[in-house]
């Protein structure tokens, strides 16, 4: 029996839980030509929910869709390969006068790709030092797309990256080439709301009012858990409402860590096992043992300001005032002017995330398990 809760890769259609409203308002905005930044914490389904909108009919049938991650790079030059890339491997099921068509726009790239002679496969083996002037095989890519037989949607995943380029004016570039398109929409996401809301929200700012903003927040409740209960259902098994909803406390509804949670309990109880609270409690436990080692070598490579600050906030759960002199002291830590610094590079590392409220930021670590983990441990 296929597990239907995926805690990986895509998630088919009967599997996937909600996003009704954010689905429909997803497709109204492209359909109205509006480009769209998508912002939510780590792991609370952006990435899910991109390639969900991608598969709703008025989508799959009348747009082209792209979608590329870019979390990994850190220079104009692998934009343009993921860029490039991405494209590329939509063209391959289309065949090669396709792929050719791409290519032979391609000038500004020596790389060899295309088609294989011999096999008669498609190959992709451009590599970065291949990039010699990104700008213009960047022009050339939206060139492509603009003449497309059909409107295309590229989204591009984890965008704050782009910032972090060591190329000048990025920002600036893209925003001159995208206005130019007219053919093709683009979906900005990523997780870190901060920087990404600051790049579209500030006057000063290339990208500047050009997308309309959706924030993710968790799947309700009452669905998640009425959803819980009909995967567990349609399998001929049973969960307790109340064990359910347990779960989806535990973490606040935070859509990953939940899913995970229930996808160990569907994978390691006995099927016929009603699934109750104290099943929830044991599977959490078995999942945070799993991850000693892993969270352990995470904080072996902290510095012991770095730990003690990481420990205090995950103690704290939802952490305000941290600068203030009495949460320095109620956690002993150094002083209250390295607790920012300390703070900064913790973001950075991703092992902190915050959000605002009105004036102030709470801070909280980033990932619940690792966050119990720590309060376990310490
Ligand atoms: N609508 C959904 N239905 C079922 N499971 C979901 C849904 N959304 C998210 N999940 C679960 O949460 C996991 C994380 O989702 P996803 O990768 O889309 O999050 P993300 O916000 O893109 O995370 P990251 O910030 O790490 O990129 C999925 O692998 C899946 O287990
Ligand atoms: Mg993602």
């Amino acid at each position: 029996m296929e597990n239907p809760f995926y805690i990986t890769g895509i998630i088919p259609e009967p599997y996937f839980c909600d996003r009704k409203k954010e689905t429909t308002w997803m497709v109204r905005t492209l359909e109205n030509k509006a480009h769209i930044l998508l912002t939510s914490p780590r792991r609370m389904g952006k990435t899910q929910l991109v390639r969900h909108v991608f598969e709703q009919p008025s989508i799959k049938d009348n747009y082209y869709t792209f979608y590329t991650d870019i979390y990994s790079t850190t220079s104009l030059h692998e934009l343009v390969l993921f860029l490039s890339k991405e494209i590329y491997s939509v063209l391959v099921p289309k065949g090669k006068a396709a792929i050719d068509k791409f290519l032979a726009g391609l000038h500004s790239v020596k790389g060899s790709f295309g088609y294989d002679p011999i096999n008669s496969t498609p190959t992709f083996d451009i590599k970065l030092g291949d990039i010699h002037s990104p700008e213009l095989t960047l022009d050339e890519i939206f060139h492509y797309l603009e003449q497309a037989d059909k409107p295309c949607i590229f989204a591009i995943d984890e965008f704050q990256q782009i910032i972090k380029y060591p190329e000048k004016n990025v920002e600036a570039i893209l925003r001159t080439h995208i206005q130019k398109l007219n053919n093709c929409l683009f979906i900005y996401a990523g997780s870190n709301r901060h920087i990404l809301e600051n790049m579209f929200s500030s006057t000063a700012k290339p990208f500047y009012n050009s997308a309309e903003q959706i924030y993710l927040d968790c799947i309700h409740k009452d669905i998640y858990i009425g959803f819980a209960q009909e995967q567990f259902t349609k399998a001929n098994r049973k969960i307790t409402p109340e064990a359910a909803s347990f779960a989806y406390d535990l973490f606040e509804g935070h859509t990953y860590y939940v899913h995970n949670v229930l996808h160990n309990a569907f994978a390691y109880l006995d099927a016929d096992k009603v699934v109750d609270t104290e099943d929830i409690q044991k599977t959490l436990i078995d999942i945070l043992d799993e991850k000693d080692h892993t969270f352990a070598s995470v904080m072996n490579q902290l510095n012991y300001q770095q730990k003690e600050t990481l420990i205090a906030i995950a103690k704290e759960g939802k952490a305000s005032g941290v600068t203030s002199v009495a949460f320095v002291k109620k956690h002993a830590l150094k002083s209250t002017s390295s607790v920012q610094y300390v703070i900064n590079t913790l973001l950075d590392k991703q092992l902190l995330t915050y959000i605002d409220e009105g004036r102030t930021k709470v801070y909280s670590v980033a990932d619940r398990f690792l966050e119990m983990w720590i309060c376990r441990t310490y």
